[in-house]
């Protein structure tokens, strides 16, 4: 395989750059490619004409040609010692590196850029946090929370129309300036593997992947069929192990720099992952055996300082899932007749409430919640922890 200059970057470069900062928190980076800066990168010619119309913070220009990657990180924190904020990579772009992910479009915008940061702040402030299946449900609520919380966001999914409507959503109701849409399908190791290294141009590394995308199709053994099988087990298997394999991989250059430093992957799995569901054996089998991944992934990453956990929410009856007024779940129960005697939509979801001991369905609250708990919680990794209202509790 033909290791590119782009690969260096978003695998072990910028990681690395962004975790060598010496104070409590590392950088958030940027490298922004439009045309007109990939222009400019082409040659120092092409550069010092571009720098003529720049009025922003000075910029400095590296060429990394027939450098090794510790020469490359070296010559980019020497600029950034020496007080430059604005960095133009020789065909590649031009990075920007601050504080926030604010101070970072600040300074592409040719704004001054400030040193003062508030301390007392949420956790996940400034985190870099990926969630795959977030245009909508369980990750386009998480994306919220933690785009209002301060963190930078990608809201990556197969869906893009949905998704870019998402983002564009949770800037409005947050005000959140750090939120991108990355398109992704979780099943094909190239489309992950580009989303990552699109996370790392955009914020310059990622502490917190939090796979999410899932999907369902129940049935029994004489109906479902050996291609619904196939289709959820990739998404909800195969899709953590692809999402984990090159979520680490920039983890892992984090920890070589910074070597204390704590970073997280977390599935969104399901109560379905730790008690078996009746005619929902292919999501079910998904679920379990996504744990003894998780299991797994912990033991080999915990050297690294990357913890691996799992989720596993109860029922998300506000969710489209469940509450699509043509294919929601309670639509579908309703019609064929699944909770004897219900006459309604709110029958059927009286039903599955009253199966909650705390009588209510998971809210995405919840789950973040749980989330933050598992980044927070230093001193524990390979674990599912159940977010159901009691209905499953661990044995
Ligand atoms: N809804 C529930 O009651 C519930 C309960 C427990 C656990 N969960 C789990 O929570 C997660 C989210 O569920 P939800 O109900 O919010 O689902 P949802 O159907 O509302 O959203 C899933 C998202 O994943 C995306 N997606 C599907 N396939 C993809 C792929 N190949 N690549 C990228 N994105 C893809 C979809 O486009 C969609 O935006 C899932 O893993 C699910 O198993 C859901």
């Amino acid at each position: 395989m033909e290791i590119t200059m782009e690969y260096r970057l978003a695998y072990e470069i910028l990681p690395a750059v962004r975790v060598s900062r010496k104070a409590d928190k590392p950088w958030i980076t940027k490298l922004d490619r439009n045309s007109d800066l990939l222009k400019a990168s082409r040659a120092k010619e092409n550069f010092e004409q571009w720098k003529i119309s720049w009025q922003g913070n000075k910029v400095a220009w590296l060429e990394q040609e027939g450098q090794d990657n510790e020469e490359i990180i070296q010559g980019i924190l020497n600029y950034i010692y020496e007080g430059y904020r604005l960095i133009m990579l020789k065909n590649a772009g031009l990075l920007a590196i601050g504080n926030s992910f604010s101070e970072v479009n600040d300074a592409l915008q040719g704004h001054t850029l400030s040193d003062v940061r508030d301390n007392k702040e949420s956790i996940v402030k400034d985190k870099i946090v990926v969630i795959t299946g977030a245009a909508q449900g369980f990750g386009k609520g998480l994306a919220e929370h933690f785009a209002a919380e301060g963190a930078c966001v990608v809201v990556a999914d197969i869906n893009r129309e949905t998704g870019e409507k998402s983002v564009n959503e949770i800037i409005e109701k947050t005000g959140s300036e750090a939120i991108v849409f990355i398109p992704v399908d979780v099943t094909d190791s190239r489309s992950v593997d580009a989303m990552i290294l699109q996370t790392v141009f955009a914020f310059g590394g990622l502490d917190l992947f939090v796979s999410n995308a899932g999907v369902l199709k129940a049935g029994g053994l004489e109906t479902l069929e050996e291609d619904a099988f196939d289709f959820l087990t990739k998404v909800n298997y195969k899709g953590l192990f692809l999402g984990t394999k090159y979520a680490s991989r920039v983890m892992k250059t984090q920890h070589k720099y910074r070597p204390g430093y704590f970073m997280d992957i977390v599935q969104i799995n399901s109560k379905s992952g730790l008690q078996g569901s009746n005619r929902n054996f292919a999501y079910a089998g998904s679920k379990f055996g996504s744990i003894g991944l998780i299991q797994s992934f912990a033991l080999e990453l915990v050297t690294e300082n990357i913890k691996v956990n799992a989720v596993c929410p109860g029922n998300f009856f506000d969710g489209p899932l469940w509450s699509d007024p043509e294919s929601g779940l309670f639509v579908q129960y309703l019609k064929t007749g699944k909770v004897p005697g219900a006459k309604s939509i709110e029958d059927v979801r009286k039903h599955y409430e009253d199966m909650v001991p705390m009588r209510r369905g998971c809210f995405v609250e919840d789950v973040y919640k749980a989330v933050k708990y598992l980044i927070e919680q230093e001193y524990e990794t390979g674990q599912a922890l159940p977010v159901t209202g009691g209905q499953v509790m661990l044995k």
